[in-house]
Parts: structure tokens; C-alpha cells; sequence
């Protein structure tokens, strides 16, 4: 596996590379089983991978977690070269926002609502730096989790409006045996809020089946949801929401094809998680 720290390296050797099937996936590292089996989709589909791991300061706010992000560098390495990655593209906060970098890529309307409203410069981060690396890397294929279900529809929203000659797939969350979605950030919690954070997953399947069952009132789903989310303890509620899949609206009626959403906090974690359905 090569690794390549500078943009200039990255550019020679993807010229290198003009006629291969580019798969990408980029990541902020922290590296966990939903970040291999975008990899492993990758590696099945495409004759180069591509991983780039960078901690991406324009997506996190002035209150959030960007020192303390983990950055576990050596076993990211390893699990990559384990992955069968060809090319680490592993760049500095320098290298990759000099000082004179001004220009940033915003998705309006669905950049706004939800993790938009709670945390409102998130999205013009994620679009502004999936924007230089897909312009780098310029894969055939670029690989995102569905847990970060806002972010995947933002990014295709992008793709779309900028012509980028990307497909994006859509990758479904890896999650424990309890049901607890795969996060970097889940490391922060305590053994104790670890066991509590298995209620989100609960909820969502739980609204699933309602729906499922003919439950139509969104009202009465939501309401079921919340009650399942406050079995746990210490566990507050952002949102949750039953939405159009597509627009993320929110819907009165359950119809069509749906993202039910949950936000909580659980002590300093932020944790999100979804889970689609159709009727
Ligand atoms: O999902 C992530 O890990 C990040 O938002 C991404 C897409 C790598 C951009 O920094």
C-alpha cells in the first residue's frame, strides 16, 4: 500500500492511474468495521482502492470534539493494509487548507435542516472537502455509509448539481449485536452509556414496525419512539422525525419511502442513527 501526504504526490500518481476503475472512501480515520466494509464494497467493485484519512477541521464547530477526535494513525495504517487499500491518501490540515484557501461548496436547501440546524457550518465542511478530494482522487465510485444518511443525500445532492463523474453508493450501517450503529465518536462512552446507546437502534426498529404494522399517524410513531428512547437513562433527545427519504421533509402521514431519524445526547456524545422504510 502506498501513502501519500501531499497533494502534488496524490495528483502524479492518479495521473498514473488515468485508466483505472477508482473506488473511494474517504474517512476521518478512527477506522471501525462500517469504515472496512465500505473498503471491502470497494475492493469488490473497482481495480484501485482509494482511502484518504483526514480530520477535517470546516465540519466541526467551535464546540466540538475537533482536538480530541481520535487519531489512531499506526492501526489505521494497519487496518487499511489489511484491506487491501492501494493508495493512503493521508494529508495535513496545512497541505490541504493552505493559508490562502477561500472557497467553500454549500448544498442549500438540504444542508439545512436537521444535523443542519444543530450544527450549522457541519455540511458546508463535508461538501467542501469530499468536493477537493473527489477532484483529486476522481473515482469512478466514491463509498458512504447510510448512517450518515443526511451527509450521503447532501453529497449525491452535490455530485448531481456539480456534474462530478462520481457514482456515490450508498452503503448500509454496520452495527453491533445489540444494534448500536458503528460510530468513531461511540469510543467516548462509558461502559455504562455504551449499553444505554442500544435504545436508539430500538426505537428506530420499533417505529419501523409500526409503520410497517399500518400505523400511519406520524404524531403516534414519533411518540412511541420517544417513549422506547426514555427507557434508557441519561440519554436526552435532539429529534427524531419521520421524513420523505428523498427531501427529508417531515411528513404527517407515513407514505412512501421514509427515513425515520434520531439525534440524542448520552453525557458529552452525540450520536445519530436512522433506519429507512417503504409502504
Ligand atoms: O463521514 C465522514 O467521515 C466525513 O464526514 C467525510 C465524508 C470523510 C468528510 O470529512
Amino acid at each position: 500500500m502506498r501513502i501519500i501526504r501531499s497533494i502534488r504526490g496524490l495528483q502524479a500518481w492518479r495521473r498514473k492511474y488515468e485508466n483505472q476503475e477508482i473506488g473511494f472512501v474517504p474517512t476521518m480515520g478512527a477506522l471501525h468495521e462500517g469504515h472496512l466494509s465500505l473498503i471491502r464494497q470497494a475492493r469488490k467493485h473497482c481495480s484501485t482502492v482509494v482511502v484518504s484519512i483526514f480530520v477535517n477541521p470546516l465540519q466541526f464547530g467551535p464546540t466540538e470534539d475537533l482536538s480530541r477526535y481520535p487519531r489512531p494513525v499506526k492501526s489505521d495504517q494497519q487496518l487499511c493494509r489489511e484491506s487491501g487499500v492501494d493508495l493512503l491518501f493521508w494529508p495535513t490540515s496545512e497541505e490541504f487548507y493552505p493559508k490562502d484557501f477561500q472557497t467553500s461548496v454549500k448544498v442549500s436547501r438540504l444542508s439545512c435542516c436537521w444535523e443542519g440546524e444543530a450544527r450549522p457550518t457541519h455540511f458546508e465542511g463535508v461538501t467542501t472537502v469530499v468536493t477537493k478530494l473527489i477532484n483529486l482522487v476522481r473515482p469512478r465510485h466514491a463509498y458512504f455509509g447510510q448512517k450518515d444518511y443526511q451527509q450521503l443525500l447532501v453529497i449525491k445532492q452535490m455530485v448531481q448539481d456539480l456534474n462530478m463523474d462520481t457514482k456515490i453508493v450508498r452503503c448500509p450501517t454496520v452495527r453491533e449485536s445489540d444494534g448500536l450503529a458503528l460510530s468513531s465518536r461511540n469510543r467516548y462512552l462509558s461502559e455504562r452509556q455504551r449499553l444505554q446507546s442500544a435504545r436508539i437502534s430500538a426505537a428506530l426498529r420499533h417505529g419501523v414496525q409500526l409503520i410497517k404494522r399500518g400505523t400511519r399517524h406520524v404524531t403516534t410513531i414519533q411518540k412511541e419512539l420517544k417513549k422506547v428512547l426514555r427507557t434508557a437513562e441519561g440519554l436526552d433527545i435532539e429529534y427524531v422525525a419521520v421524513c420523505d427519504a428523498h427531501s427529508l421533509a417531515r411528513l404527517t402521514r407515513a407514505k412512501g419511502s421514509m427515513v425515520l431519524l434520531a439525534a440524542v445526547r448520552i453525557g458529552n456524545v452525540r450520536l445519530i442513527d436512522n433506519m429507512l422504510v417503504k409502504v
